[in-house]
Formats: structure tokens, sequence, C-alpha cells
């Protein structure tokens, strides 16, 4: 597990408090009968230096989190910050996270490089804002991707003439190479076999220890969480059901559905924990649950869950879980041994 530096970004203000501040964040999709809260009121803090693991499953809002924060998608409300600033409002908010220092990585990486220029130039064009001679911009882009292990005899290639592995480290090369001092993550290692993608985390992590990176790292993956993360909030349907640092949430059984997901994969110590099963299917963004909008799907459901919906309340330090019953809830039934998953 990853830890936070304990030196600030030597690029950072030396403000307290967290780096990014989300309030009740809203992402809304469509109007009127027809629009969908992609994300419905999150609320998180970001720590300078920490890696912020966002988990949940397909659809439950994480890449509409992620552009809201660099400005992709503009939020219907709530209010963001960033180093003390306040973004997403201005008439340009991805420009305003840009200048900012707030960078994104992708899991399609084709889908971010243009596929007819070579690639010093992608990684080149993300100095554009810094007006900087093209000479220098290249000379730059060309010492990002010698940080990623891309040499010389590779910087003329279109990305078509990469694989995947190369052209994820091009992603973050051009991330880089605009200085930035938080990067957005969104599934960057999904697509990469389990060797190139172990490669991969190794790699942010130097990134992140030498220029004291700050990382918000989006995965329905949670197995990846534990090699890399600080700080984890686990999704659902659009809300933030837990947060807090990645011991609290992975081994503080507070919400079923953190409980839930973390018991099909192994723990750190390679045991698999008891396997908690949820009822049914994740339920329609469009019609969300009344009250907990876990309570069609949660094991431990009582009368109150579909009429109250919880708020995310303090467990302990910056550990909070949106249950009514969190520390009451029984321990998970013992694992049946046909019932164990196969590790990923
Ligand atoms: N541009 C869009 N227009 C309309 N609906 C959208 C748009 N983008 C996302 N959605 C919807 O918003 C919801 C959340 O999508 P989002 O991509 O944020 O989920 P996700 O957690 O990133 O999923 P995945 O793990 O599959 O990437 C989904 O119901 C999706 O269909
Ligand atoms: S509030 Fe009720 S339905 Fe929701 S997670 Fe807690 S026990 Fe389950
Ligand atoms: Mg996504």
């Amino acid at each position: 597990m990853s830890h936070r530096p304990a030196t600030p970004n030597p690029t950072d203000d030396g403000e307290p408090g967290a780096l990014l501040d989300l309030r009740d964040v809203v992402v809304e999709y469509g109007a009127g009968a027809h629009a969908v809260r992609a994300v419905d009121g999150v609320s998180l803090q970001v720590p300078r230096g920490a890696t912020m693991a966002i988990i949940g499953e397909s659809g439950c809002g994480k890449s509409s989190l992620a552009k809201a924060v660099c400005g992709l998608v503009p939020t219907a409300s709530g209010h963001m910050t960033f180093a003390g600033q306040a973004i997403g409002t201005s008439k340009d908010p991805a420009e305003l996270a840009g200048r900012l220092g707030i960078q994104i990585v992708l899991q399609d990486p084709a889908g971010g490089l243009d596929p007819r220029w070579p690639i010093w130039r992608s990684v080149a064009e993300s100095r554009r804002r810094l007006r900087e001679p093209r000479e220098e911009s290249r000379r730059r882009a060309e010492a990002a991707l010698a940080e990623v292990a891309i040499g010389p005899h590779l910087v003329e290639r279109r990305p078509a003439e990469l694989s995947g592995g190369q052209r994820q480290r091009v992603t973050i090369a051009r991330a880089i190479a605009a200085e930035p001092r938080l990067i957005v993550l969104d599934e960057a290692v999904s697509a990469l076999d389990v060797s190139v993608r172990n490669e991969i985390l190794m790699l942010l992590q130097k990134l992140k220890d030498r220029y004291g990176l700050t990382y918000v790292f989006i995965t329905h993956d949670v197995s990846v969480v534990t090699q890399c993360a600080t700080d984890a909030t686990v999704l659902y349907l659009g809300r933030a059901v837990e947060t807090g640092t990645v011991a609290e949430v992975l081994q503080g059984r507070s919400h079923p559905y953190t409980e839930a997901l973390l018991s099909a994969v192994p723990t750190l110590t390679g045991d698999l924990r008891a396997r908690l099963r949820m009822a049914g299917e994740l339920p329609s963004l469009a019609d969300p649950p009344s009250g907990c909008r876990f309570h069609t799907r949660c094991p431990f459901v009582r009368p109150r869950c579909s009429g109250d919906e919880p708020e995310l309340v303090v467990r302990a330090g910056g550990h909070r879980a949106a249950c009514h019953f969190v520390g009451e809830l029984h321990p998970p039934r013992e694992v049946a041994p046909d019932e164990v998953p196969t590790p990923t």
C-alpha cells in the first residue's frame, strides 16, 4: 500500500486542507423527465500527496465525477475547489483545470492521441498553454517520454505503431509534460494485462514520488486499490457510501456495499474474506431506489432502509459511511468451499 509523502509537493502552495475539495457535486445528463443524475451530491476531500481511489460498479458515476473535476462535463450544482480556488464555474472549466494543474489519463490511450501525429507531438501539445517556442516544447516532450521509458528511437512513431502498454506510457508522459499537481487516472490500467499493469503502477508511484503528485485513481477493480492507493471512496448509484483511508475503508467493514465489493477479491495477506452476496442487479440511475439506494440489494436491509436515506456519518477521523446500522451489522457468514472466488 502506498503512503502519502511526508514532504509536500515542491511546486505546491503550502496551503492547509485538501488539495481537491468536492461538496455536494451533481452531474446530470439530459433534461426534464429524461434527466439522469450520474453523480448525485458527492462530497469528498483529496489530501495533498494522496492517491484517492474511487471504487464502484460500472455505471455508478466514476467517469462522470472524473470529467467534472477536469472541467470536461458541467456540474449541475455543488462546489469544487482545487488548492483553495473554485473550479467548474468558469466560462472554460477545462482550460482552468489545466492551468491550475489538473490532468486526466483515460483507459483507452489510443482515443486521446491523434493517430496522424508522431507521439512526441501529442505530448508537446499538452504544453501549448505555456506558449513556449516549439523546439522547447519538443525537448520537454522528449524528456517526459524518456521519464516513462519511451526512448528517442520511438518518439517519431504513430500511436498505432506502439503496444497498449507503450501507448499508456505516452498518455502518462503527456500528463507529466503539462507539469500537473493532480492527475485523474480513469481506469488507466484496466485494459492492460497483469504484468504491464504492474509496470505502469510502479511507474505511476515513481512519478508521484519524484514530482510530489496527487492522484485520483478511478477503478472498478478493487484488487489494484491495495497496490497503489492511500485513500478510498466507494460510489453506489452516484452517491458516496464510504470514504476514508484505504486501511479504514478496506478493513473497517463499515458499509455492506463496500463489504460486498471486497468479498470477491483476495485480502492483503492473500486470504479471501467471507463472501457477502448482493441480491439482484444494479438498479437504474434513471429511477434510483428510495431511502438507502442499496436497500434493494443489501443483505442486512431493515424496514427503515427503504424510506429513510442515510447520511455519510463520521466513524473516526476522516472515515465516514452512509448506513443507518453502521457498526451494528452482523459479520458476514462463513464462506463455503465451493463459493471461493478465483483471485484475479
Ligand atoms: N454523455 C452522457 N450522456 C448521457 N448519459 C451518460 C453520459 N455519460 C455517462 N452517462 C450515464 O451516466 C451514468 C454513469 O456513467 P459513468 O460513465 O460516469 O459511469 P462509470 O462508473 O464510469 O462506469 P464504468 O465503470 O462502466 O466506466 C451511466 O448511467 C451512463 O449511461
Ligand atoms: S442503510 Fe440499510 S440498506 Fe442501506 S446499507 Fe445500511 S443496512 Fe443496508
Ligand atoms: Mg468509467
